[in-house]
């Protein structure tokens, strides 16, 4: 018990200073020590197996710095803001050491045999530290027989006289001595290396060859007998003459990529006095099997013929950023294994049959960012083995050169229309080009094979129907954001462009305006797993419009006022953020499934948040209370009272069934007259309110014979002086040509209130069940029942029930029936009227239920 005290009091005496505070911290393994002010070694723990030091003021390391480190693998020194002085065997203690980086240290003394002793370094980092030639001349690397790579860029070093012990690291793959000063290098100096094979090998931006004449046949081959993966020569300016002068120069010397880029070859635009790359140019690398040639970022102005002709075995040049307009005819002569051709990023403005000749093996050709307005027909087409052709960024208005294969990108040009050519792919990118018309879409939804079709950031918003057979067609996703496909819709046309696609599984369908989904056009979408619609303008889902196997949808950013959570059953994952619900016991199904659901709700619980009624807006779903809203609970209460009612009822009833039943009409009619005559006209005076019409009255145009000898001939002021209402029905009101929806809503909002005619006909008519919906919203967000439901016909109340908006309506407002009886037909008008003279307070007196407002918590 002691004991453990005493080791626990111990170790953290010995670990507050050091180990305190953070950053400064050790986890066992891992010492991190950046940035701890430390000016010289501090106590390491010997199970250290990381320790990491940059970033202090330590000046001194010595064979005694270090106790005996025996886990040490990993040690960084690097970026001491103190000049660094390193001394005899300093790393001594660390045998098993296989990281030493002093990177950006400024090494002001570094003794020869400082790194002695670090036989199993693979690694040594000792860019930017202020070192010369010496570090090279005089066997600084002794012994080194693990070291595999050595860095040694951003450095003083002009020359590369190599000590001889250099020869005895046999394990050296990688050199780096990118960013020194080295003017010149001959074989003499890298004698050393001779008969190694080096993975990278860099002598990148050095100013190599440029500052000095150079004397090749003193100088001879500096890779004599090497075997070099990646020769990176790259920024240092050559010209023409240079590359060409380097490359006869290594003959024969094997190198597998060759990187040249930011160079200064070509005569650039507009200029004349440097050369382009001729045959000579590269010749010298007939005999290196270079695979793969960086001639990125320069001035190359025009292909010349025959340039390549000797590299028999490249297999991916890069000639992007440079100022090719020209390709002259052969100029790709002699690339017989060429699989990658990259010429993005130049001058081209057109693209003749000729341009690829010499390319059998090609597969990729990257022709983005150029200015090609216009390719000619055979170009591609005898290119056997090409497999991914990018033409993005340029100014193609036509498509007639088009080869049949797998992935074409054609994104970011002008193109308006698409000629209707034959052609197969399995991938087409057409994004951000300017498409208008769905003809398009159906023509490449018909393209054989096709599996990805992006057609982002277009305009696509006319119609022009087709009639083309539904087919089981390809096609698994289908990108189509940001267009407008509202515009194709409202005209009720268009409706059936994913007809036929049973094997789409993602559909991107965000930012295209839409206010409605038309009915069913999702219903072929059998194997859908993702859509997007965010971004849109919904305020409603209708049951059923959503593919029925959906497991991942985005609707935000939409104005969903008040969804059913049973359309959500199939989900795995929603993002239903940013949308414009109404916080009333109409949301309470919605606020339960949202507390308790498996879907995985994206987005933080603030940005699920009420629109509705003003005391609420922004509160988060999640923070809404739906106590109250239950009908079982209100009904409870309201069970006595009408208990009561229905007895006095009862009886009064009857006494007056007998008389009403035999002479209804004619009481009606004479209660009627003596109305009339004792209050004459005062009903006539209806206040006039800010409503253009009375009522809008929806019913299906089916019924509409009947709906006008019925009703509009004894309510409508159009049809007879005597009557009092200005009605509105779609017939005659609607403003023709205007989208549906737009006139069913103008109706909904001119109009005091909103008479359903729920016929048969009604239940069967998606607009009719639309506007039902519509006006249900506006009851919500008024707060008042502007909707008058009059069921007409013999429907039972299951065939009601069977449609959620109207079995919401019925559970909680009364309905009118349609009397069977025709003596009946009076009272019925003069009830009718009577609701739709009611003004929004009267609404409590006629025994509806209120709606009891949501509270919210806390
Ligand atoms: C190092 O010194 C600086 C300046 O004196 C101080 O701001 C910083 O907190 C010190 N860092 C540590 C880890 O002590
Ligand atoms: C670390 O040092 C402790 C004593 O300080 C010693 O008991 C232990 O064996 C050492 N561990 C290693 C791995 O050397
Ligand atoms: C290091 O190399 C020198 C000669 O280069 C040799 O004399 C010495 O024995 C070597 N030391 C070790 C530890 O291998
Ligand atoms: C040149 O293109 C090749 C492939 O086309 C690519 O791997 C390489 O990164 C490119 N070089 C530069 C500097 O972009
Ligand atoms: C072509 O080069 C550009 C720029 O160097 C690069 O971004 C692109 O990825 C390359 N294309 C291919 C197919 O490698
Ligand atoms: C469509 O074709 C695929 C295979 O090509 C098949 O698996 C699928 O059942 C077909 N679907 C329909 C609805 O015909
Ligand atoms: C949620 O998952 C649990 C266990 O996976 C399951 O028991 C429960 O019924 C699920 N709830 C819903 C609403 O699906
Ligand atoms: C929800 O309520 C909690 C406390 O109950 C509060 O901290 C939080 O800010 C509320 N969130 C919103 C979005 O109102
Ligand atoms: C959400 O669920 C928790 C328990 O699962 C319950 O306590 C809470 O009242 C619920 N909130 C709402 C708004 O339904």
């Amino acid at each position: 018990m002691a004991d453990h005290l005493d080791l626990l009091l111990g170790v953290v005496l010995v670990a507050g200073p050091v180990f305190g505070t953070s950053p400064c911290s050790f986890d066992g393994v891992i010492a991190l020590f950046r940035f701890c002010n430390f000016t010289q070694i501090p106590p390491i723990p010997n199970s250290t197996e990381t320790l990491l030091l940059s970033f202090n003021y330590i000046t001194t390391v010595t064979a005694t710095s270090f106790p005996f480190l025996q886990q040490l693998q990993l040690l960084e020194l690097g970026t001491q803001y103190t000049p660094l002085t390193i001394g005899k065997e300093a790393f001594r203690n660390l045998p098993n050491l296989k990281i030493l980086d002093l990177g950006k240290s400024h090494v002001d003394f570094l003794h020869p045999d400082a790194f002695q002793g670090l036989s199993r370094l693979f690694e040594l980092r000792l860019f930017a530290c202020g070192l010369s030639d010496v570090v090279l001349r005089d066997g600084y690397f002794r012994n080194l027989s693990a070291l595999t790579r050595l860095d040694l860029s951003m450095n003083k070093i002009s020359s590369l006289s190599l000590h001889s012990s250099f020869q005895e690291l046999n394990s050296l793959q990688s050199i780096d001595f990118s960013f020194n000063q080295i003017l010149t290098v001959c074989e003499d100096e890298l004698k050393p290396l001779q008969g190694k094979v080096f993975s990278w090998f860099s002598l990148k931006a050095n100013n190599l060859y440029i500052r000095v004449l150079v004397d090749w046949e003193k100088c001879m081959n500096p890779f004599r007998s090497m075997q070099l993966d990646t020769l990176d020569v790259s920024g240092n300016g050559w010209t023409a003459i240079i590359t060409e002068n380097f490359c006869n120069a290594i003959w024969g010397s094997k190198v597998s990529s060759l990187i040249l880029d930011h160079h200064t070859m070509g005569s650039g635009f507009g200029f004349q006095n440097i050369k382009d790359p001729d045959e000579n140019t590269f010749a010298g690398l007939a005999q290196s099997s270079v695979a793969r040639l960086d001639l990125s970022h320069g001035f190359i102005f025009s292909l010349k013929s025959l340039v390549f002709q000797k590299l028999k075995n490249l297999k991916v040049l890069n000639l992007s950023y440079n100022k090719i307009n020209t390709i002259a005819v052969n100029a790709f002569y002699g690339l017989d294994s060429l699989q990658i051709l990259n010429v993005s990023y130049n001058l081209l403005g057109e693209l003749y049959n000729s341009n690829f000749y010499g390319l059998p093996g090609v597969v990729y050709i990257d022709l983005r960012m150029n200015h090609i307005g216009i390719i000619q027909r055979e170009t591609f087409t005898f290119l056997a083995k090409l497999q991914t052709l990018d033409l993005r960024d340029n100014a193609l208005n036509s498509i007639d050169f088009i080869p049949s294969i797998p992935t074409i990108f054609l994104g970011g040009n002008k193109l308006v229309t698409l000629a209707n050519i034959g052609f197969t792919a399995n991938f087409i990118q057409l994004a951000e080009n300017k498409l208008e018309n769905l003809a398009e879409l159906y023509f490449l939804l018909q393209i054989p094979d096709l599996q990805i079709l992006i057609l982002n950031q277009n305009r696509l918003s006319s119609c022009k129907p087709q009639n083309l057979p539904s087919r089981n067609l390809s096609l698994q996703q289908l990108y189509l954001g940001e267009n407008m496909l509202q515009l194709a819709w409202e005209t009720g046309s268009c409706w059936d462009i994913f007809k036929g696609l049973f094997n789409l599984q993602v559909l991107y369908l965000n930012n295209n305006y839409l206010n409605f989904l038309p009915p069913g056009v999702f219903s072929d979408l059998i194997a859908l797993r993702g859509l997007s619609l965010h971004s849109n303008r919904l305020t409603i889902l209708s049951p059923n419009s959503l593919p029925a196997n959906l497991e991942v949808l985005d609707i935000s950013r939409n104005q969903l006022l008040s969804p059913d959570p049973g359309l959500f059953t199939s989900l795995r994952f929603l993002d239903i953020t940013h949308n414009k619900f109404i916080c009333e016991c109409e949301l309470s199904a919605f606020v339960h499934w949202l507390n308790q659901t498996n879907v995985t709700i994206h987005g933080s619980p603030t940005e699920i948040y009420c629109m509705y009624p003003d005391s609420f807006v922004g509160v988060s779903l999640y923070n809404v209370s739906t106590v109250g809203c239950d009908i079982e609970e209100v009904l409870k209460n309201l069970r006595f009272s009408l208990f009561l009612l229905f007895t006095v009822t009862l009886i009064l009833f009857l006494m007056t069934i007998l008389i009403l039943t035999k002479f209804r009409g004619v009481c009606f009619s004479c209660y009627n007259t003596v109305w009339r005559l004792v209050f004459k006209d005062q009903a006539q005076g209806t206040e006039s309110d800010m409503y253009k019409y009375d009522a809008y009255f929806c019913f299906s145009s089916k019924d509409f014979e009947w709906v006008q000898n019925a009703l509009l001939k004894h309510l409508d002021t159009q049809y007879c002086d005597q009557n009092r209402f200005n009605l509105c029905f779609e017939e005659r009101d609607f403003v023709p040509g205007e989208n549906h929806i737009t006139n069913i809503q103008a109706a909904v909002w001119s109009s005091r209130k909103t008479v359903c005619l729920v016929s048969r006909h009604f239940l069967r008519d998606g607009w009719c069940l639309e506007a039902f919906s519509y006006a249900q919203s506006k009851c919500l967000s008024d707060l008042n029942s502007v909707l008058i439901m009059v069921v007409v016909g013999s429907l039972s109340q299951y065939q009601l029930m069977k449609h959620k908006s109207i079995r919401g309506f019925v559970q909680k407002q009364q309905y009118l029936r349609w009397p069977e009886d025709l003596q009946d037909v009076g009272w019925f008008l003069d009830k009718l009227s009577q609701h739709i003279l009611k003004k929004e307070r009267g609404q409590k007196e006629d025994g509806h239920i209120p709606l009891q407002t949501i509270t919210t918590i806390s």
